[in-house]
């Protein structure tokens, strides 16, 4: 059974409101997505290890990191260092995979490995028991508003399959182009965790957004 958590992802708010998009949702939202990129691994800038503490600071939500970033080996660890709950990395960036997911989680911290669109889940079996989390691209990284792939349902299908079958217990996330109109297949497909930009905090009312995905998500 999925378990449809929602993750806005904070690179859709206002950015001279970034406290407030986090306490709109607050008691709604599961955690909140916090995009990191660094204008090489994607051609965007966006957050970084001071957007965590500065978070910290204003609410107990707990806060997802997505790494798109390069050199994950020498930057990850300090995000969950500064008290983010999950610290996500792209397999296509990582070097040293056993030792990056390790330093993480002895800060405490979860850790996800994420993979593009076209990076295939099948070259990392060996790796995912490192993992609390598998995060399926659906977009190709670098901004919001995109659409959503839906090529890629066959791979969050397979991928499902593949964790059940091996009991692992990592969550299945997606990040990109997640709406109202998208949810239910990518939540038929065997996704626990929707990350969505666009969808809440371009929505009138983010808290509400967040409630009707969840139960799109359940339908
Ligand atoms: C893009 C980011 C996403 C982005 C999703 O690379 O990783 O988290 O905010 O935005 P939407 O939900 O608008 O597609
Ligand atoms: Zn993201």
């Amino acid at each position: 059974m999925a378990i449809a958590q929602i993750y806005p992802s904070l690179l859709a708010a206002d950015f001279a409101r970034i406290a407030d998009a986090a306490l709109v949702v607050e008691g709604r939202a599961d955690w909140l997505h916090v995009d990191v990129m660094d204008y090489h691994f994607v051609p965007n800038l966006a957050f970084s290890g001071d957007t965590v503490t500065a978070l910290r600071s204003v609410t107990d939500i707990p806060l997802d990191c997505h790494l798109m970033i390069e050199d994950p080996d020498r930057w990850a660890p300090g995000f969950a260092e500064r008290g983010a709950a999950n610290v996500t990395i792209h397999a296509e960036a990582v070097d040293n995979l056993p030792a990056t997911t390790a330093a993480i989680r002895a800060e405490g911290a979860r850790t996800g490995l994420a993979v593009k669109p076209a990076t295939p889940v099948e070259h990392y079996l060996d790796d995912l028991h490192r993992f609390d989390l598998l995060l399926l691209m659906t977009i190709d990284p670098g901004f919001g508003g995109q659409k959503f792939m839906d090529s890629v349902l066959p791979k969050i299908e397979a991928a499902r399959r593949l964790l059940d079958e091996r009991d692992l217990d990592l969550w299945l996330q997606i990040d990109g182009g997640v709406n109202a109109e998208t949810i239910e297949r990518a939540a038929a497909a065997g996704v626990d965790v929707f990350v969505a930009g666009t969808a809440v905090y371009g929505a009138a009312d983010p808290a509400a957004a967040v409630e009707a995905l969840r139960a799109q998500a359940l339908r």
